[in-house]
């Protein structure tokens, strides 16, 4: 069957995670393991998992509840009260699914390696002298499968736990699965919501973070592909993309880093699933909070270099503003405007030649090149294929794990306690998505191509396991200049998974 000969794409069929987020304050990631002596049990066990799954049409039902409550707490001139909400979604690695017997080659070779092996690929640390990488037992042993449980409140996320744990009977002699690891992640509290871990820029007579969803202190999730036919209204700027970029099976599934014209053989059961990249990141917010102290952006006075110096190097000020738009100062009311703040490209006149802007290793501008990108020739791309970001577009759903930097972290620029990303992307294709993402572009230096001037690492995430980072263009008035980057993003496990539609899900993975 081809795209065009299938029904109409139905949210009903689709996990709620994928295409519309399930709406979280708090998730909890549960990681397990199929009792090898219980396979056919679990199968079993599992159609009465599936009618508490949340499809994306629920999702966008929750969204509209969501938007419906705080438009009638702002009438009343009160806070909204928090709806309770949950919501649960399940995904499997190849190893769930050898395991289940399901052997069907799915068509993506990074996912049937599974991440342990990509690794080296990857360039996570401890991989440059070793097969293994610096990652959580969990991960090395590898896991079968996950279940994300979301909610408003801890409370509401323990009790959908609970329930889904009696369906396997978890931790009785009899499990069907066991766990292997639980992470909560946790949207990050007051102002900082929104905002990621990084930078909490602590001035000195202060000890709360002066930040704002990322851990470094930088607003996140701004900037989204909407899939054609699914998100009918878009943000300025925003890039549309077919819907078989995320869904596999539909209109422009493609692998466009092998032959674009050669449509991707897949078993009928995936139709309408996706592939999740999960990241278990660490971030070493005070030794990041350090570094923009010590090396400010020059010739301004010293919290501004620092913050810019942030902002140059990811892309965005924390207030999301992009740089592309607010070069040298914040601009918050820009940050806040979805109208205005994902509309750039990268394509002023002085931006494909110079740094005066945005440099070209900024971590929005190096995962998402935009015009840049279009600009290449076909003989400076790496691979064949169309000349666009479009194939390469993941949707982000990661949340934030960990304590805000403690007053003693903050006074000593040392991390004691862990925190970072719990890094979740869906793509129809993982070579062509994050893997190409972190290996082809965060971690090689010479992109973008055709620049005057080699542009260094991705600062923020882009890896190099065997030696030094660095990146060129932080200061505007040097932009040749490189500026030697430690590390404070440290990967420390993750996996990828495929996250079935409904329909598979009850015809293909469980037994009646
Ligand atoms: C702890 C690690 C990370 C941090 C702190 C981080 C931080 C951010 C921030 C602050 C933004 C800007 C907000 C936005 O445009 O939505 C962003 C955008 C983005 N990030 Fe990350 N990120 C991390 C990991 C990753 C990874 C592992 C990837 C993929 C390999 C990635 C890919 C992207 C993409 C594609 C965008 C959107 C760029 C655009 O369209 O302009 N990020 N990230």
């Amino acid at each position: 069957m081809t795209s065009s000969t299938l029904p109409p794409l139905d949210l009903n069929n689709v996990q709620g995670d994928i295409l519309a987020g399930l709406p979280k304050k708090t998730q909890t990631y549960f990681f397990f393991l199929i009792d090898k002596s219980r396979i056919q049990e679990f199968r079993t066990q599992l159609a009465n998992l599936i009618p508490l799954i949340t499809t994306t049409a629920q999702v966008f039902g929750h969204q509209e509840a969501i938007s419906k409550n705080k438009t009638d707490a702002a009438k009343h001139g009160v806070p909204p009260s928090l709806l309770k909400i949950s919501g649960v979604n399940i995904v499997f690695s190849q190893k769930g699914l050898t395991k289940m017997g399901i052997n069907d080659n799915i068509g993506d070779a990074a996912f049937s390696k599974g991440m342990l092996e990509d690794a080296p690929t990857l360039g996570d640390p401890g991989t440059a002298t070793s097969d293994s990488p610096d990652w959580v037992p969990a991960f090395k042993q590898g896991v079968d499968g996950m279940i994300l449980v979301s909610g408003e409140s801890h409370s509401t996320v323990a009790e959908k736990l609970a329930e889904i744990e009696r369906i396997f009977f978890v931790g009785a002699p009899f499990a069907t699965i066991h766990e292997a690891l639980r992470i909560v992640g946790d949207v990050r509290p007051g102002k900082e919501k929104g905002h990621e871990q990084f930078v909490s820029l602590l001035s000195p007579q202060e000890s709360q973070p002066l930040t704002s969803d990322h851990s470094f202190g930088f607003l996140d999730g701004i900037s989204q592909p909407a899939i054609k036919g699914v998100n009918l209204t878009t943000n300025p700027g925003q890039e549309s993309v077919n819907p078989g970029v995320t869904i596999l099976g539909r209109e422009g599934d493609l692998n466009i880093n092998a032959n674009p014209n050669v449509p991707i053989h897949r078993p009928s059961w995936a139709l309408d699933g996706s592939f999740l990249a999960f990241r278990y990141l660490f971030q070493l917010v005070p030794e990041f909070d350090t570094f923009l102290k010590r090396n400010p952006v020059p010739g301004l006075a010293p919290d501004h270099g620092s913050e810019l110096l942030g902002a140059r190097m990811v892309g965005r000020w924390m207030s999301g503003a992009p740089i592309d738009l607010a070069p040298t100062q914040d601009n918050p009311a820009l940050g806040a405007d979805p109208s205005r703040n994902n509309n750039f490209r990268y394509d002023f006149p002085d931006d494909a030649q110079t740094q005066d802007r945005c440099p070209f290793a900024a971590h929005t501008r190096k995962t998402n090149p935009r015009a840049d990108f279009e600009a290449l020739t076909p003989e400076s791309k790496p691979v064949p294929g169309p000349l666009s970001t479009s194939n390469r577009r993941i949707i982000r759903r990661g949340i934030q794990f960990g304590p805000e930097v403690s007053p003693e972290e903050a006074r000593s620029g040392k991390t004691i306690h862990g925190r970072g990303l719990l890094f979740a992307a869906y793509q129809s294709n993982i070579e062509n998505g994050f893997q190409f993402l972190q290996q082809s572009w965060a971690n090689n230096p010479a992109f973008i191509f055709g620049k005057p001037v080699s542009p260094g690492f991705d600062p923020i995430i882009g890896q190099n396991a065997a030696g030094a980072r660095s990146m060129v263009g932080t200061n505007p008035t040097s932009q040749s200049t490189s500026l030697p980057l430690p590390t404070w993003v440290v990967p420390k496990g993750g996996e990828y998974f495929f996250s079935p539609s409904i329909p598979a899900l009850k015809t293909t993975f469980a037994l009646a």
